[in-house]
């Protein structure tokens, strides 16, 4: 089961304090953003830091209300958070009182028709696969930063919904358990069809994830292009895939979009740049 995801001319206002004279005054995040996603589909979102892209997950989680525009799911408005949308917040969120296994099993229990023990065989092996079997009966406090990120993982991927919204959720971790997780969340994807929107800051983990790349430009917040990534993956095979031309030429095309909304880019990306390049 997948949904389809629309956002039609979504704009997003909040009244913020100006730093001169403390008055509230309107700040513009978002601005006439459109987005269509088809069902089953994986969009990642990237831009500058502060564009709008947790404001636009929000919006779609339910979790605020828009100042202009519609948004849609499966033709239906979006009017609150919904068991058929599960979000990885930026930050991780685990209740401090439960351990690991049994913040997994949450989402079971609100999601409901499995038994007890359904349920923490579910946990289980979720658990196991973002790495933490060992630490299922750990406390949120007793776990690093990138450890409570997995179970926050973990906890949305056992619930298996329509709708998977992730916010940065690989940013906490190291490259090779990102690029195991990165792997593992394209297989769950493809065997559940779910609906994907990942927000990353990370280009190359934009075009290895997206089936589109969603490039976004600040002040206001307005997605600046969409780019259609067409990987030949069989031919590559996954592990070499990021090593391709192909790849790199789509990798080339996001930072370029991404470049110019910074004016001036430092020596160091240039060089790093110029380097993957050739
Ligand atoms: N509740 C709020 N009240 C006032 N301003 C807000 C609120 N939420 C977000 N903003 C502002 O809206 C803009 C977009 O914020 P948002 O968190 O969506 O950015 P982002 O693209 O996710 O950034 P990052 O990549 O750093 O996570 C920012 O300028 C932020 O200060
Ligand atoms: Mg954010």
């Amino acid at each position: 089961m997948s949904s389809r995801i629309q956002l039609e001319r979504v704009g997003q206002t909040f009244w913020v304090r100006g730093d001169d004279d403390k008055r509230l005054r309107e700040f513009v995040a978002l601005e006439g953003v459109d987005l269509d996603i088809r069902a089953g589909e994986f969009v990642t979102l990237v831009g500058p830091s502060g564009c709008g892209k947790s404001t636009v997950l929000d919006l779609i989680a339910g979790l605020a209300e828009p100042s202009a525009g519609t948004l849609a799911v499966d033709g239906t408005p979006i009017t609150g958070p919904g068991l058929d949308r599960s979000v990885v917040f930026q930050q991780y969120t685990l209740l401090p009182w439960r351990t690991a296994r049994a913040n997994v099993e949450l989402a079971l229990e609100a999601k409901g028709g499995l038994t007890r023990r359904e349920r923490a065989e579910r946990a289980g092996a979720y658990l196991d696969l973002v790495g933490l079997t060992e630490f299922a009966n750990r406390y949120p406090h007793e776990l690093s930063g990138g450890m409570k990120q997995r179970v926050a993982i973990a906890r949305s991927l056992s619930y298996e919904p329509e709708v998977l919204l992730m916010d940065e959720p690989f940013g906490a971790l190291d490259a090779q358990t990102r690029e195991r997780l990165q792997e593992e969340l394209l297989a769950i994807w493809r065997r559940l069809g779910t609906t994907v929107v990942f927000i990353t800051h990370d280009i190359d983990e934009a075009v290895f994830l997206g089936q589109r790349v969603a490039v976004m430009s600040a002040r206001p917040g307005r997605i600046r292009e969409i780019i259609r990534v067409d990987l030949d993956r069989e031919a590559a095979g996954e592990t070499d895939l990021r090593a391709s031309r192909q790849f790199a030429d789509y990798r080339h095309q996001v930072w370029s979009l991404l470049r110019e909304q910074h004016a001036r880019p430092t020596l160091t990306e240039v060089a790093r740049e110029v380097h993957r390049v050739a």
